[in-house]
């Protein structure tokens, strides 16, 4: 069969992941017999550099247009790319916000999953990794105060700046109802993160998120306080299977998770809205002090590539042949540098892309 797929591969590392993924969906075609045809799409800097803003309406339509849409990363160094003279709201991550608020990419799905081969390069002592953890983030992605009123103004000579938090019952409850369906298909447990001894947006969150409970009888629900989440991870992470959070904890408690699995460049993710389409984007950023080097960790976007196949395209067995070849390759002992331990085998991003595609049998 022949799928649409818009390509956004971005900035600084990004084209370099994205062409790994590439090269490894080129094999799943070639063995398994289908044709994705591909559309490239601006985003971020280098939408910027060619048309002035980080989103054109074009880059919009394309992606609506498509299946699904495959993203590397976006942004650049803010002490020294050109972009960040721009005003923030012409700088490449508006330009990531507004395609999700367009693609209503509500969604955010970043699984965090300890490889036993990659035990050695969790910073965690090996009594708190036990027998190593599986939880997935379910974060709100386009409310919250990523999309509230904001301002700087001043007054009297001092400055002031004001961001808004909100939430409304209807936008925490379909993400709820996505944590919960998913929790249906793994562990049956949902901790549910937020700030409610402190926030109103937080204490709706939980009323709502426990109505939606009442639906899901054989799910554990429990709530926790974001910031004993944040230790709770380091401390045991085994202890989670569904995190389902709102859009500002969900970024941050994502970077801590993707690092007790051994590496940012580990931690896929798939950003739906109520359909089947969505957007897969490693959870990382563009790495602008790696970028052109050749050493970057491919394989968040390889296994967001995975996703995608699963999630919007219905192909299974063939996201199941991504992630068997992910961990063949990890347990023949290659390594990009980032999740490098003594005794294994360091390769650079081609490299492991090939070694990847390679396995795709
Ligand atoms: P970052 O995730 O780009 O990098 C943080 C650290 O992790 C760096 O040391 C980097 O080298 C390393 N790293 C990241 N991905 C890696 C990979 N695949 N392999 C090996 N090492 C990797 O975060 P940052 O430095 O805070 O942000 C850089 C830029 O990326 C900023 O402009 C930021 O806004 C943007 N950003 C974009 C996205 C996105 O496109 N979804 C996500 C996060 C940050
Ligand atoms: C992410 C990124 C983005 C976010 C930035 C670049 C706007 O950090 O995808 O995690 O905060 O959502
Ligand atoms: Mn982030």
């Amino acid at each position: 069969m022949n799928y649409n797929i818009a390509l956004i591969s971005g900035d600084g590392i990004g084209p370099e992941i994205v062409a790994e993924a590439k090269k490894v969906l080129d094999k799943v075609c070639e063995v398994y017999g289908h044709t994705f045809s591909y559309k490239e799409v601006l985003l971020g800097g280098a939408s910027i550099d060619a048309h002035g803003v980080p989103l054109t309406e074009e880059a919009i339509a394309d992606a609506k247009a498509s299946d699904a849409v495959l993203m590397g990363s976006i942004g650049g160094d803010a002490k020294t790319s050109p972009w960040y003279k721009l005003e923030p709201s012409k700088r490449p991550e508006a330009g990531l916000l507004a395609i999700r608020k367009a693609l209503n990419l509500f969604a955010n799905l970043r699984p965090a999953y300890l490889y036993n081969e990659l035990k050695g390069a969790c910073p965690l002592k090996e009594e708190v990794i036990g027998d190593g953890f599986d939880m997935i983030i379910v974060r709100e992605l386009t409310g919250g105060l990523y999309f509230g009123d904001r301002k700087t103004y001043e007054e009297n000579g001092v400055q002031t700046a004001v961001d808004t938090l909100s939430y409304n019952e209807n936008e925490i409850r379909r993400i709820a109802v996505k944590a919960f369906d998913i929790a249906m298909k793994r562990k049956k447990k949902v901790t549910s993160v937020d700030k409610a001894n402190v926030l109103d947006s937080s204490r709706l969150w939980r009323k709502v998120v426990e109505e939606v409970a009442k639906d899901y009888p054989e799910v554990t629900l429990e709530h926790m306080l974001v910031d004993n989440c944040a230790m709770q991870l380091v401390h045991n992470p085994a202890q989670f299977d569904v995190i389902l959070t709102e859009n500002m904890f969900g970024d941050i408690l994502s970077d801590e998770a993707s690092m007790v699995t051994g590496s940012i460049g580990m931690l896929s993710s798939a950003s739906l809205n109520e359909t089947k389409f969505g957007l897969y984007e490693p959870s990382h950023g563009s790495a602008p002090d790696i970028a052109g080097k050749g050493i970057a960790n491919p394989l968040a976007t390889i296994l967001s590539a995975a996703m995608m196949l699963r999630f919007s395209l219905d192909l299974d067995k063939e996201a199941d042949a991504i992630e068997s070849a992910v961990q063949s390759v990890l347990t023949e002992g290659y390594r990009t540098v980032d999740i490098m331990q003594d005794g294994m085998k360091q390769v650079g991003t081609a490299e492991m892309g090939d070694l990847i595609a390679g396995h795709i049998a």
